[in-house]
């Protein structure tokens, strides 16, 4: 199991090349399986999730084939990201199952589009993960309202619609991601109109409205909380580009302001990055548009306290929350954090304290009081946002920081290390195996 080790009190300073979006690219994938054409996906992360969700496409039968993309931009930082093509005209089972659901949540979002495009699907439940249980409740009555039979059954949730999907109005009583996605998919080959009203947001299911759009379907009030989608008989293939990671970049900026550097962050979209943007500025880190990205620069000498309440987007990011409670552990006073989207997910406050943060939980806030130091620790790596959090942490302490369990990590970053040595952090990954 590989492990980090980071020395910090370096300036960070120089550019990233921020990667696709993860939480695009894994929903885009899986609208494959919607038609028997091929999807070419471009700007695909390199990360584990990706993988997990490429390998249980080609367990269902869906031909998956990448190419590297041998990008150099200007600043000389490689991009590693990655062109998919995925064809799915020879689909030869309907059953996502348990050893690769359980590995990676947003396997749900198969459920929708078998469904859809073959009339039945068989889908592990997820289960309870590491920050809270996660139902997946929403997923399953969007389906039904949509004519299907769901059956849970041994752990699976069995969906049936021999006849086909039929448009329905969905009103989600929770904007959920994933569950607005996986009906969006769904109701783009049904039969006649269905409109999800408090439909999720996000630029993640923006983006996979627009490649749908390509691919043929009729959807309209994209990026907004009502999507009307007048179903299609069948969708076509496209050539269709991953919108940047607004969550890596809101991180990069993070490092930018905890190190007291200056980092660009090419690709970066300032629109998608607002909230962030905006309790940056109030932490004394600005955010400026620049030609092929956005600028992150610590203005002030101070990191000054903030409070953030954690929302449904345009709000700010859960995503974010973790990164934004590192920042605050070395601010001029204290700081408050509630977490309103998942429970339990406080998990990477106990590591920061191992490093000499001063945080009290109190139900679903914290109280960051901020330290003039952090101090480098052993740590254990929880759930990705929380991994993240520390290895900022880390950059900042004073001294050696090990994170352990660095998969967690893996899963959503990608090439972490070699982005932050390539701006002058003193970070190395110890191979555990090849020592
Ligand atoms: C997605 C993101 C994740 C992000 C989250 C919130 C992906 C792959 N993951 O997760 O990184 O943290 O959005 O921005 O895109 N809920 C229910 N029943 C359901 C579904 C959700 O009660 O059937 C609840 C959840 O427990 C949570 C809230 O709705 O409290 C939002 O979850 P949701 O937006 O669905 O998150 P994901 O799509 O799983």
């Amino acid at each position: 199991m590989d492990r980090l080790r980071i020395i910090g009190g370096q300036v960070l300073s120089g550019s990233v090349r921020i990667s696709g979006a993860k939480n695009a690219a894994l929903p885009l994938m899986a609208a494959s399986l919607l038609t028997d054409h091929t999807l070419v996906l471009r700007n695909v992360p390199k990360v584990a999730d990706i993988d997990t969700m490429a390998q249980l496409l080609a367990e269902l039968g869906v031909n998956v084939s990448d190419h590297k993309v041998d990008d150099h931009d200007s600043s000389n930082v490689a991009s590693s990201s990655v062109c998919v093509s995925l064809n799915g005209s020879g689909l030869e089972s309907v059953t996502a199952s348990y050893e690769l659901v359980r590995k990676m949540r947003a396997s749900v979002l198969v459920l929708g589009p078998l469904l859809a495009r073959l009339g039945y699907a068989c889908v592990s439940m997820p289960g309870g993960c590491a920050i809270g249980p996660r139902p997946v409740d929403l997923h399953v009555s969007g389906l039904e309202q949509l004519g299907a039979k769901i059956l849970l059954k041994d752990g699976y949730i069995e969906a049936s619609a021999p006849k086909g999907l039929r448009g329905a109005n969905i009103e989600l009583p929770v904007a959920s991601v994933g569950a607005t996605e996986n009906l969006m998919m769904a109701a783009s080959l049904a039969d006649g109109d269905t409109i999800i009203s408090n439909a999720a947001c996000e630029p993640e299911v923006g983006d996979l409205a627009e490649c749908l759009v390509k691919m043929g379907a009729s959807i309209s009030g994209v990026g907004t909380q009502r999507l009307e989608i007048s179903g299609v008989s069948t969708l076509r293939g496209t050539d269709y580009t991953v919108v940047p990671d607004r969550i890596e970049s809101g991180t990069y900026a993070i490092v930018a302001g905890i190190t007291g550097g200056t980092l660009d962050l090419l690709g970066a979209r300032i629109e998608h990055m607002q909230s962030v943007a905006d309790s940056l500025t109030k932490v004394g880190v600005e955010l400026t548009k620049i030609t092929d990205g956005v600028r992150a620069a610590r203005v002030s000498r101070e990191i000054c306290p903030v409070t953030i309440e954690t929302e449904p987007y345009p709000g700010f990011p859960t995503d974010m929350q973790a990164q934004l409670m590192a920042l605050f552990s070395v601010s001029q006073g204290a700081s408050m954090v509630t977490e309103s989207i998942f429970e339990n997910r406080f998990m990477h406050v106990p590591e920061l304290c191992r490093m000499g943060a001063d945080i009290n939980v109190h139900g679903s806030s914290a109280i960051i009081r901020g330290v003039a130091e952090l101090s480098g620790a052993p740590l254990m790596a929880t759930d990705l946002r929380a991994s993240v959090s520390l290895v900022l942490a880390g950059l900042a302490a004073k001294g050696e920081t090990i994170i352990n369990r660095v998969y967690h990590l893996d899963r959503g970053y990608e090439r972490v290390e070699e982005k932050l040595s390539a701006c002058g952090a003193d970070i190395e990954r110890i191979d555990e195996d090849h020592k």
